[in-house]
């Protein structure tokens, strides 16, 4: 199959191709298309063959459910079975946004959008072309992360075209995109709220604006495999580059210095190493392709570089990573998450 790429500039969008693109989702066709997150490979959300399309696409497990996205609140109605009135405060809140809640499913979305489950994964994108390729398809779009399964989400149209050239129809080219992880997923069909997925949106700021207590999946922190994490994606060892990774945590000065020597030792034996720095500290590494997530005092640009730099690692073909910790204050939650996931849960304490 040939994938075309297509520019859009978010801020003005070429209805030609808009209309294009929403007319292929519409005959059960795939378009990647950037949203303020990550780039989402999207499909008909009612047409279980665009879900298996999109299963094959990535090489993803189909017990693993997509994210339905929707661009106006009256739609969540034709996705859910009931829409509790936590969801419509949080629908208010946050939407359009990085916000996904899982909900009890409608029996209009496929048992191969939900992987099985009963209940759907609902999210509004706060991205211009993801809003207006969901309007001109006509239909909700079940998007996952448009990279191949196990390899880190796309935060450009580039990393998109390095995993699915050949496997879908068409690329939305809407440049980079604005956060850099996924969004948060918020389960509200149990007593409590449960966070399955830390993202931007914090449980601080769900309890903030339901003004009751939200829990982190305990599945998510299990050191062991007792308790599974409920998002069955979380299981995975996903976002992981080829090398082996390890975390060092510490005293700053400690860390470069355990750093530096076990590059310069792994460099010795005739291994290719990476370290994993921000721009305050990159100047301190001397061993090894030093790479820069942005600066720690700026987080938001610490997840906006996350993807990027473990994809680097792979294309230079580094043996082994070894990173600096990054629990910064608000997303540090989220970083850590993805973080932690890329390197196996190895963390090195100095
Ligand atoms: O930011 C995002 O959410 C991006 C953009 C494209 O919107 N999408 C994304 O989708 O990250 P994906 O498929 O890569 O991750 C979806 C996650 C998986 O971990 C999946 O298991 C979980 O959501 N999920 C989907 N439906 C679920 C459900 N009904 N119950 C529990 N977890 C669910
Ligand atoms: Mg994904």
């Amino acid at each position: 199959m040939q994938t075309e790429r297509v520019i859009l500039q978010p801020e003005d969008i070429d209805e030609n191709v808009i209309r294009r693109a929403g007319s292929l989702i519409a005959a059960g066709e795939l378009v990647a298309f950037p949203t303020e997150t990550v780039y989402g490979l999207g499909g008909d959300a009612f047409d279980e063959k665009a879900a298996e399309k999109i299963y094959a696409a990535k090489g993803r497990p189909s017990d693993n459910p997509l994210i339905v996205h929707i661009a106006r609140l009256e739609d969540l109605a034709k996705i859910a079975e009931e829409v509790p009135q936590r969801a419509a405060i949080l629908a208010e809140a946050f939407w359009p946004g990085p916000l996904t809640m899982i909900l009890k499913k409608n029996k209009r979305i496929p048992d191969a959008t939900t992987g099985g489950l009963d209940t759907v994964a609902v999210r509004m994108p706060n991205h211009p072309v993801a809003l207006a390729l969901i309007d001109r398809s006509g239909c909700p779009i079940a998007a996952p992360s448009a990279n191949r399964s196990g390899r880190p989400s796309p935060t450009e149209a580039d990393h998109v075209e390095e995993d699915l050239s050949g496997r879908i129809s068409m690329i939305l080219d809407g440049g980079s995109v604005g956060i850099g992880i996924e969004s948060t997923i918020v389960d509200l069909t149990e007593s409590k709220p449960m966070i399955l997925r830390p993202g931007y949106v914090t449980a601080e700021m769900i309890e903030g604006i339901l003004e009751e207590e939200v829990q982190l999946d305990p599945g998510l922190i299990a050191e062991d495999d007792s308790k599974k994490p409920k998002a069955p994606g979380m299981k995975y060892r996903h976002y992981a580059p080829k090398a082996r990774m390890a975390i060092v945590e510490g005293n700053p000065d400690q860390v470069t210095e355990y750093i530096n020597a076990k590059a310069a030792e792994q460099i010795k034996r005739g291994k290719r190493a990476a370290v994993i720095a921000s721009d305050e500290s990159r100047e301190r590494y001397r061993f090894g392709t030093v790479l820069s997530l942005g600066q720690r005092s700026e987080e938001e640009s610490i997840a906006l570089g996350l993807y990027g730099v473990l994809r680097e690692c792979d294309s230079l073909g580094v043996d082994v990573i070894y990173s600096e910790s990054f629990s910064t204050p608000r997303m540090g939650q989220a970083i850590m998450n993805r973080l932690l996931k890329a390197a196996g849960h190895l963390v090195i304490q100095v």
